[in-house]
């Protein structure tokens, strides 16, 4: 590890409008919670930093919904989320929130001091306004005809149905979901972060300087600053935010993405009065762990603004992680499609540890990845009850058996016993290069590596068996066996703190230093274990089963919803049936439009031709699992540009009103371009 004095970690701030799920915790807490407390282990001076994030259009949109105020929508959610965190052991030194009045404080300082150097750019636009309600439109606010394919409830900035990004003038027949009325256009003004200007030092510092950067996070960077940046605006006409600290700028608040990662800041200064070492000692190393959705903020933007205030450090790295899927379909707080982690707690409590070392496992830390049921109950039964349990469970119930509790002397080693003393430090070495290198799921196998030798080790000396014949040689087993149980509470304690605490209370030991792991002597002969007990319990093929039917209920609900199904349209004549031509065709290759989230690009091989289609589905499907799919083509529809490629047609698909996207393939083996009417 490159020394250096201090760390600040950080962890993406989650929005204080609904409670937290396993996605959250695999994509940025228990990883960032795993490095914190290898560094603290370590003896490093280390913070780690998060809070809720208050501000943003979506909480008033909550709040309007539900009839009552922002501040009731993150008072409840800070709360909840706050203890989830605490219940699951991520240890943050501090839990701040932006709504506090130090955090108003810093937003608006380095707003001030911004705009005092005179970095922004001031612009006037002309933009939504709501005559009826008298407010600026949010484009989340706004809803209109979707001028690519006619979904009538397109938003300002999207269409959730094909997946194009819009400007809410871009939407046909736009209006304000606030009154309902027709929204009318309105000059206002904003203050615009010159990303432009600062693109050559962006390039040097991350294209030249961050080479070690994870690739998913290096090249979303490089593809940005290839494009070319454009300033951004870093206010908005909202009541809900942090006020712009200037004369005459009332009802414009700061950016949400302005103000949120400044919170990073304010809750140091919260934590500690000697903030100012974290933040702008050069010997301070900064961390932020986010998910992919956030690089663009936390790599361009935030270190945009601490470049350009000047006295502020600049991230080391940001190990940012892909996203979780659930039962193979994304995780969706609007679907209901979601672990809670309060309610994973109602029905495994005190089972936390289970649910870091699945997610740490199956983390998706080089793309996406699934969490399923059955996986959760394998990785606790073959590994963390079949290998870790039952290794440490042997150890302690033997020493036990045979000698009172008491560690016994080692007597001469063979060649076994050195092979498996020397492989301690050398899996205490592997694990320290995974950790420092931000790749937990590797490190996590090393920690199970431990246990893994120790069960073996058991295994094949088999001391039940030579007990009566050779007590001298059971109780050098013995002892080595408590050695790897001792470096299992050190090297296990980042991923599973609660269970390297209770196998400490099983060993009847104090805390280990990390240094010393990788020794042979950790607990000296003489010493008196305690009882022991099981670390891990098996999970039940009931326990998936109660799981997964709660899934599949939610799927139902989902899709039940018969009173939202829009009603059947206007009638149309044949003729405006038959102009359709509609074919059946082959995906042939499928890949994703860079810096969408949602659109795939697809080459179908139609039977008349071989043909580009850029189809919004890329958040259902992953493209590789598309590959060979028969679909239906509408292959006369007018050829349009999107993100710059030619899309000739649409692929026919069908959604449920929960959301959910299938495609409308034939049912039978029938050759590609069969006309479908
Ligand atoms: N609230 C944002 C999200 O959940 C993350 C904000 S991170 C911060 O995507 F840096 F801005 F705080
Ligand atoms: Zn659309």
């Amino acid at each position: 590890m490159i020394k250096f004095k201090r760390h600040l970690i950080t962890s993406a701030l989650p929005y204080a409008n609904g409670p937290l799920h396993i996605g959250h915790l695999a994509g940025v807490y228990v990883p960032s919670d795993i490095y914190t407390r290898y560094l603290r282990l370590r003896g490093e001076d280390v913070i780690h930093i998060c809070g809720s994030d208050e501000h943003g259009v979506p909480i008033t949109i909550k709040a309007r919904l539900e009839g009552v105020t922002p501040r009731e929508i993150i008072d409840r959610y800070h709360e909840l989320n706050k203890k989830a965190f605490e219940d699951f052991g991520i240890s943050f030194d501090i839990y701040s929130r932006t709504s506090n009045d130090i955090h108003y404080e810093t937003a608006s300082e380095i707003f001030r001091s911004l705009y005092d150097k005179g970095e922004f750019i001031e612009k006037t636009t002309p933009q939504y306004y709501d005559g009826e309600a008298k407010v600026f439109l949010a484009d989340r606010y706004i809803q209109g005809t979707c001028p690519h394919c006619s979904n009538e409830s397109a938003y300002g900035d999207q269409c959730e149905k094909c997946g194009t990004s819009l400007n809410a003038t871009d939407l046909i027949n736009p209006r304000s979901t606030i009154s309902g009325s027709k929204p009318v256009m309105r000059e206002t003004k904003h203050w615009y972060l010159p990303l432009d200007k600062y693109e050559p030092f962006l390039k040097k510092w991350i294209l030249e300087g961050k080479k070690h950067w994870k690739h998913n996070v290096y090249g979303q960077c490089k593809s940005w600053l290839d494009q070319g940046l454009q300033p951004r605006a870093v206010s908005r006409d909202l009541d809900w935010g942090v006020p712009v600290p200037l004369p005459g700028a009332g009802g414009k608040v700061l950016y949400v993405w302005f103000d949120a990662p400044i919170g990073y800041i304010s809750a140091t200064k919260e934590l500690t009065p000697d903030w100012e070492k974290y933040w702008k000692d050069a010997e301070t190393r900064m961390v932020h762990f986010i998910g992919k959705d956030n690089i663009v903020f936390h790599c361009i933007v935030f270190p945009s603004m601490l470049h350009a205030e000047g006295s502020y450090i600049l991230p080391d790295n940001v190990p940012a992680n892909e996203f979780l899927n659930l039962e193979n379909d994304k995780i969706s707080t609007s679907r209901n499609w979601a672990v809670w982690l309060h309610e994973y707690l109602e029905d495994f409590p005190g089972k936390q540890d289970v649910l870091r070392y699945v997610l740490c496992a199956n983390g998706p830390e080089t793309k996406d990845n699934d969490f399923t049921w059955k996986d959760f109950q394998a990785r606790n039964n073959n590994e963390l009850v079949a290998i870790y349990g039952n290794f440490v469970n042997r150890a302690i119930v033997l020493t036990n058996k045979y000698f009172e509790g008491k560690v016994p002397e080692r007597a001469a080693l063979t060649e076994y016993d050195r092979e498996v003393l020397d492989a301690l430090p050398e899996i205490k070495r592997r694990l320290e290069e995974s950790l420092d290198q931000y790749r937990f799921r590797e490190a996590l196998r090393e920690a199970l590596n431990l246990a893994r030798l120790g069960n073996k080790y058991l295994a094949d000396t088999e001391p039940w068996k030579i007990w009566k014949s050779d007590p001298g040689r059971v109780a050098t087993i013995m002892n080595i066996s408590i050695q790897i149980s001792a470096a299992l509470t050190v090297l296990t304690e980042p991923f599973l703190p609660n269970s390297a605490v209770r196998l400490r209370e099983f060993l009847n030991i104090e805390p280990i230093g990390w240094d010393r792991a990788g020794e042979s002597d950790l607990v000296p002969a003489g010493h008196v274990i305690g009882g022991g007990g099981l670390l891990f319990e098996k999970v039940t093929d009931e326990q998936v089963e109660q799981q997964v039917n709660k899934l599949l209920a939610t799927r139902e609900q989902n899709s039940n919803g018969k009173q939202d199904l829009p009603p059947a349209k206007d009638n149309i004549s044949y003729e405006q049936f038959s102009a359709m031509d509609i074919r059946t065709g082959t995906i042939i290759s499928a890949e994703k439009v860079a810096k969408t989230k949602k659109l795939l690009k697809l080459t179908i091989d139609t039977g008349i031709d071989t043909r580009t289609v850029v189809s919004g589905i890329a958040e259902y499907f992953d493209p590789e699992k598309i590959v060979g799919k028969k679909v239906s083509v509408l292959v006369n529809l007018e050829p349009r540009k999107i993100r710059g490629i030619d899309s000739q047609g649409m692929i026919l698909m069908a959604e449920d009103t929960g959301g959910r996207l299938v495609f409308v393939s034939p049912e039978d083996d029938i050759e590609n371009g069969s006309i479908i009417k």
